[in-house]
């Protein structure tokens, strides 16, 4: 039987009867589906897949959402000039769409993976200056390729012993020799802390592999890397030898489609750190800038529980970077059960609170996750009201309502499993608050005014 309970007695009874923590129970599961409904549109559907800057797809990124939904809440719930916070960026959507249509676009990841990316988007290299950068490299190339074919026939040879690291098998034998020894070279030269050589190396994480002669190794899809030991088995079982492609001219390419489009217009910026004080690192760093340091929009997705294993599908990206994907992995995984995933929302809310503005709203999309890496879970269903509840309610934000997104989630979880996706991530919640009560109005008004999907925008109408 169910009963109608609304958003507010759904928080008051987690507060008072202390659900956080306890088992997900039916009725737990039936109060998580009474939350109000936002009259949101899900017009990002209709758009088309590669709608927004060019610098969206500069490499695929799991679970990353597409730039026409996070479209839909930046022009609705704030102005050119205002600050927009995404605490889990990504590969930088929010902050990249931001400051794209003139505002502050800040992104903060506890992946170094997902900072680079960023970063790189937020703070890129201009044409010029990248152009430049690849043309040094290509004249630099032809005095240094014996040595590093030597290097890249040795390595191959003997991933552990045969170059001055040991490298990962399944690196060594993804790429031609001669593509393996270039890209050992430009992986040497580019120093990831200088902004126009960071730009390149997230430009090459986005051609490393696929399945097109546009990509350097034509071992795997490009949304992310197989198992390791399935690849060295398939490379095994196949005699695999990937085709031979010239790093410079796939770069030269890729940055022909990266800048399509003028660079991003406002300022933004990339932070690497934990979500649960980006709110102040992020003050901290716009203040540092001399820019307004108060955020009025949160769009974000925080990690869903224990779905996407960071490091681990992005071995060979990590790999060039230089990162260790176990870290990574390590890093990330601080939530994996329903519990402690909202305890540790409650934090990250909890963290935000002091730099938003009075009127600040904070959109959070949650899936209902339904499987945890293909095994059934009750959890993760009516997670976003269990987010409501738990972690947003007992802060003192001010329920708008909930704004519903069927298409994306399917979208998004075929990429990871193919045929499993239909049965992972069925739905996403769309969860709008209000800082306080003016925040909470204003994200009801804004509900309701009609979005321009003109691309690039025009910024005075906004
Ligand atoms: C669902 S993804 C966000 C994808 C993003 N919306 C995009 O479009 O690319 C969640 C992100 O949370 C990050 N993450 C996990 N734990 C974190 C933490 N404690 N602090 C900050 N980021 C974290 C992951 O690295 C991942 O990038």
């Amino acid at each position: 039987m169910r009963r109608r309970v609304t958003g507010a007695q759904t928080a008051h009874m987690a507060a008072t009867t202390g659900a956080q923590g306890a088992a997900t129970t039916q009725l737990d599961l039936e109060l998580a589906t009474e939350l109000p409904r936002l009259g949101i549109e899900p017009e990002w559907k209709a758009q088309q897949r590669l709608w927004g800057h060019p610098f969206h797809p500069m490499c695929s990124y799991l679970a990353s959402f597409p730039a026409a939904l996070t479209h839909a809440f930046i022009a609705r719930y704030s102005r050119p000039g205002d600050v927009v916070l995404d605490p889990f960026a990504g590969r930088g959507t929010v902050p990249l769409q931001a400051s794209a249509e003139g505002r502050i676009g800040v992104g903060n990841d506890l992946n170094p993976f997902a900072h680079l990316l960023t970063a790189s988007k937020v703070e890129p290299a201009s044409p010029a200056e990248a152009r430049t950068r690849v043309a040094r490299l290509r004249l630099a190339w032809p005095a240094a390729a014996p040595g590093y074919l030597a290097r890249a026939r040795s390595i191959q040879a003997d991933p552990i012993h045969g170059g001055p690291d040991p490298v990962p098998a399944e690196v060594a034998l993804a790429f031609h020799p001669t593509t393996f020894a270039q890209l050992l070279f430009v992986r040497d030269s580019l120093d990831l802390a200088d902004r126009v050589d960071r730009f390149l190396a997230a430009a090459i994480t986005g051609i490393l592999h696929g399945k097109s002669a546009s990509y350097l190794s034509d071992l795997m899809p490009n949304t992310f890397s197989m198992a390791p030991r399935y690849v060295r088995d398939y490379a095994a079982r196949t005699n695999f030898v990937s085709s031979e492609r010239d790093v410079f001219a796939g770069l030269s390419s890729k940055l022909d489609r990266l800048f399509r489009a003028p660079l991003p217009g406002s300022p933004g910026l990339s932070l690497l750190g934990d979500a649960r004080d980006a709110g102040r690192r992020a003050a901290t760093s716009l203040r540092a800038r001399g820019l307004p340091d108060r955020i009025r929009l949160v769009v974000t997705s925080p990690p869903y529980l224990r779905v996407v294993k960071y490091g681990y599908y992005n071995w060979l990206r990590a790999w060039f970077l230089g990162f260790d994907p176990q870290v990574i992995d390590a890093t990330l995984d601080d939530a994996h059960h329903r519990a402690p995933y909202l305890d540790f929302m409650r934090e990250v809310l909890h963290g935000l609170r002091p730099s938003l503005t009075d009127d600040a709203i904070v959109v959070l999309v949650i899936g209902d996750v339904a499987t945890d890496r293909g095994r059934r879970i009750s959890s993760g269903h009516g997670l976003a009201e269990q987010v409501w509840a738990d972690a947003a309610a007992p802060e003192g934000y001010r329920l708008a309502g909930v704004a519903l997104d069927e298409v994306h989630a399917l979208r998004k979880m075929t990429k990871l499993w193919g045929d499993e996706a239909g049965r992972a991530t069925q739905l996403d919640r769309i969860l709008v608050i209000g800082a306080t009560e003016v925040g909470r109005r204003r994200a009801l008004t804004g509900a309701s005014v009609p979005v321009d999907w003109t691309w690039p925008p025009r910024l005075r109408g906004l």
